[in-house]
């Protein structure tokens, strides 16, 4: 089992950073492959409560090598501050590693970020803010600056005087906003790379050199495969390049797809969305508003505090994704969110202009129009969250996952009853 990811299987937020912190025990490298700071993944372990944006869910084992891979978007400022608060609390760095080969979200890029959300106007797609959409774009206009760079004064200067007036005639042309100053920017960011450059490094030779001791590696996937630039709801979707699906998770890392035998695919029992974008199962009542302030960890967005949307499960993208991202087995998270309910209602299809479609239309106009088509379960109106065999869960709750598993069409192996470390179901037999 050489390579394994975690994928989102919704639109983020399903519990990824918690069911890495489970599967992280049986690895030797644990690694970020996508996305950026937009991401935070929520860890609740013997030392805390803890909300990462750039490091792994690796960090809280000491003796697991964790990487930032070469397809994260990296604000050295963030990371510095992430390393900075864990240090703080008594999780070493020590063995953190950030490739060279990374962008860096310079500046100008939250700047971009915000200003461009404004021009967009009611279009505007709810982005996290952060400029990892504007650090992606540079990189693939070949304008991007990358940890290597960064950390060779040289290379940096000559590359900084190069893009920053690309940057500022932006800046100041399309939004009319000020330019930023040169010096300031080289200073502050040569400081911070004085910082992190002994952790720089070209990490897919590690990730690599791992594989071939037969060691395992885990892949930790940031958002959800809808928010996915080409398989996601776009254009309400996030820019990552590479992707945050599966596909992705070799690129970000600089091993060869074959590399990957295990696609697990993190499912919450019912589905959420932050930003704006359509969400054909959305609940705007009571019974949304309970999904969103159930239980002991209300859904509210770890990144931006933004309360997240809320609806019933959606199997149409559900078991999209789990395609899309070659899943070979399932996490069923926040079952426990679902206990009060008589009856939950799961979305089998959706009825478009008439016609019943069983996958997701790619026109957003489309998609706003899908009205859902249910099956209703019976709840269980009883606790889930003591159980720690699949059999000790309430009958209907066993029932519901089953369900989940068939629509989903991929087997079950773990379902999560709570956010600590020990509210956990492995499941020893395919469901
Ligand atoms: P990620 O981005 O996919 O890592 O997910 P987030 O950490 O952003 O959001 C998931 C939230 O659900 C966090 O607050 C977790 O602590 C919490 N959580 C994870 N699993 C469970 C669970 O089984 N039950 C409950 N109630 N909360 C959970
Ligand atoms: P994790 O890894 C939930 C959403 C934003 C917005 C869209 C684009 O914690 O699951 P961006 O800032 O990326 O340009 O915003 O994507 N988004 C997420 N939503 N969880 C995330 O990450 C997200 N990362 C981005 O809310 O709708
Ligand atoms: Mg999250």
């Amino acid at each position: 089992m050489p390579a394994t990811v975690v994928i989102g299987g919704q639109w983020g937020d399903e519990g990824k950073g918690r069911i890495v912190d489970l599967l992280a025990r049986d690895m030797s490298v644990i690694a970020r492959y996508s996305a950026g700071n937009n991401a935070g993944h929520t860890i609740i372990n013997s030392q805390g409560l803890f909300a990462l944006h750039i490091v792994p869910a690796g960090i809280f084992y000491r003796d697991k090598v964790c990487i930032v891979g070469n397809g994260v978007a990296v604000d050295p400022q963030v990371l510095l501050e992430e390393i900075g608060s864990l240090e703080a609390r008594d999780v070493s760095t020590e063995r953190l590693m950030v490739s060279d080969r990374a962008h860096v979200v310079m500046p100008y890029h939250p700047l971009i970020d915000q200003l461009d959300e404004q021009l967009r106007g009611a279009a505007a797609v709810g982005t996290t803010g952060r400029g990892i959409g504007p650090c992606f774009a540079d990189k693939v206009s070949r304008l991007g600056i990358r940890m290597g760079d960064l950390c060779d004064p040289k290379a940096f200067r000559e590359r900084l005087s190069f893009v920053l007036p690309y940057k500022n005639a932006v800046l100041t042309r399309l939004y009319d906003a000020e330019p930023l100053p040169f010096d300031d920017i080289y200073e502050a960011y040569s400081e911070m790379a004085g910082r992190l450059a002994p952790r720089v490094t070209d990490t897919s030779v590690v990730a690599r050199d791992a594989l071939a001791r037969g060691e395992n590696i885990l892949l930790e996937g940031a958002q959800g495969a809808l928010l996915d630039l080409d398989g996601g709801t776009y254009d309400y979707v996030t820019s990552s390049v590479p992707s945050s699906t599966s596909a992705g998770a070799a690129i970000g890392m600089g091993i060869g797809p074959a590399d990957i035998t295990k696609v697990m695919g993190v499912y919450k029992a019912y589905m959420t969305r932050v930003g704006n974008g359509p969400m054909p199962t959305e609940l705007d009542n009571e019974e949304g508003q309970i999904l969103r302030i159930q239980g002991p960890r209300p859904e509210v967005g770890t990144t931006t505090g933004r309360p997240r949307r809320t609806g019933w499960f959606d199997a149409v993208a559900s078991s999209y994704s789990a395609q899309i991202n070659s899943v070979t087995s399932i996490a069923i998270t926040r079952l426990d969110v679902l206990d009060p309910f008589p009856s939950i209602q799961v979305c089998t299809a959706y009825a478009i202009d008439g016609k019943t479609v069983s996958t997701p239309p790619a026109s957003i106009g489309a998609f706003n129009r899908a009205v859902p088509v249910y099956e209703e379960l019976p709840g269980w109106q009883a606790e889930s969250t003591g159980a720690r065999r699949f059999d000790e869960l309430p009958e209907n709750a066993q029932r519901y996952v089953k369900r989940l598993g068939q629509l989903i069409g991929r087997p079950i192996e773990i379902v999560s009853v709570g956010p600590e470390r020990e509210q956990v179901i492995i499941v020893d037999h395919a469901l």
